[in-house]
């Protein structure tokens, strides 16, 4: 037995009881983090991470990565199977022309998207190497041009820098009429937690999709209950880009917010 495993076996016992006591210890270190002023800025409903600049967060963010590569070799075909679930009863998603997908990682959800027979990539900070479905790229100041996207997918909402600039970025790429579609966990008043690699919070779903909207100038369409995935409850929400929306204003406001511009 590892070293590790022999700690963690003395401290908290062995089978089922063990492993529920070495769980309620890991939910109460994420609750007394998530409490801590020094590492989050607890101001409104939504809160943010504190880094020291955008690029310690792009770096903090990319660094996910390579510490959780072997748990995903595990998931990755339940988290694939999941998306396929998910995205089979978006009909937004599958009448799309083309889907873009905001922090794809490996590209699971891309994956999902062609199997369903749609168009689809992805960009993320950390592809990894040799991904053939996501690109490397910051979804705060995205390469694509203006209103060249049909539907824009993320689950990745808890790892913006702000809610303003990602959005403004959906803004600018969806064509009129265009489609938002966003996964998400509950809110840290509704029971879940962040953890050490979030950056963005929510009190509550509520909260999340009125800011959605606010700042992407978009309308909400559908709410749905996704069930749960390894423990946490996830709601699935669309969003459209009015027909007429000029989008200049929102070009403006994106361009001038873009931290890579
Ligand atoms: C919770 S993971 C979701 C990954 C993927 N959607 C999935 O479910 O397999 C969040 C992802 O967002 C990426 N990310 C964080 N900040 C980003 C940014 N500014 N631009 C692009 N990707 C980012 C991270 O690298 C990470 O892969």
């Amino acid at each position: 037995m590892k070293l590790k495993n022999l700690a963690k076996t003395l401290r908290f016992g062995v089978g089922p009881l063990g492993r529920e006591r070495e769980k309620a210890a890991k939910r109460k270190r994420r609750e007394a983090k998530f409490r801590d002023d020094g590492i989050w800025l607890h101001e409104g409903d939504i809160v943010q991470r504190k880094y020291a600049s955008y690029q310690a967060y792009v770096e903090h963010q990319a660094s996910k990565l390579d510490g959780i590569r072997s748990r995903l070799d595990d998931t990755i075909e339940e988290d694939y199977q999941d998306f396929v679930r998910r995205f089979r009863d978006c009909a937004v998603l599958n009448e799309a022309a083309n889907v873009l997908c905001l922090g794809a990682r490996l590209g699971t959800e891309v994956r999902a998207l062609h199997a369903l027979g749609v168009f689809s990539v992805g960009i993320d900070l950390n592809p990894g190497s040799d991904n053939r479905h996501v690109l490397p790229g910051d979804f705060h100041a995205v390469a694509f041009p203006d209103r060249s996207v049909h539907a824009i997918y993320t689950n990745a909402m808890d790892h913006v820098f702000t809610i303003e600039q990602f959005m403004g970025e959906v803004r600018r790429l969806l064509v009129p009429g265009g489609h938002f579609v966003v996964d998400m966990v509950d809110g840290y008043a509704e029971g879940f937690t962040p953890g050490d690699f979030e950056a963005t919070a929510w009190r509550d779903k509520t909260v999340l999709l009125e800011r959605i909207a606010a700042c992407g100038g978009l309308t909400e369409v559908e709410v749905r209950d996704l069930g749960l995935l390894r423990n946490e409850r996830w709601m699935q929400a669309v969003f459209q880009l009015p027909l007429d929306d000029s989008g200049s204003a929102s070009r403006e406001v994106a361009s001038a917010a873009r931290p890579n511009a």
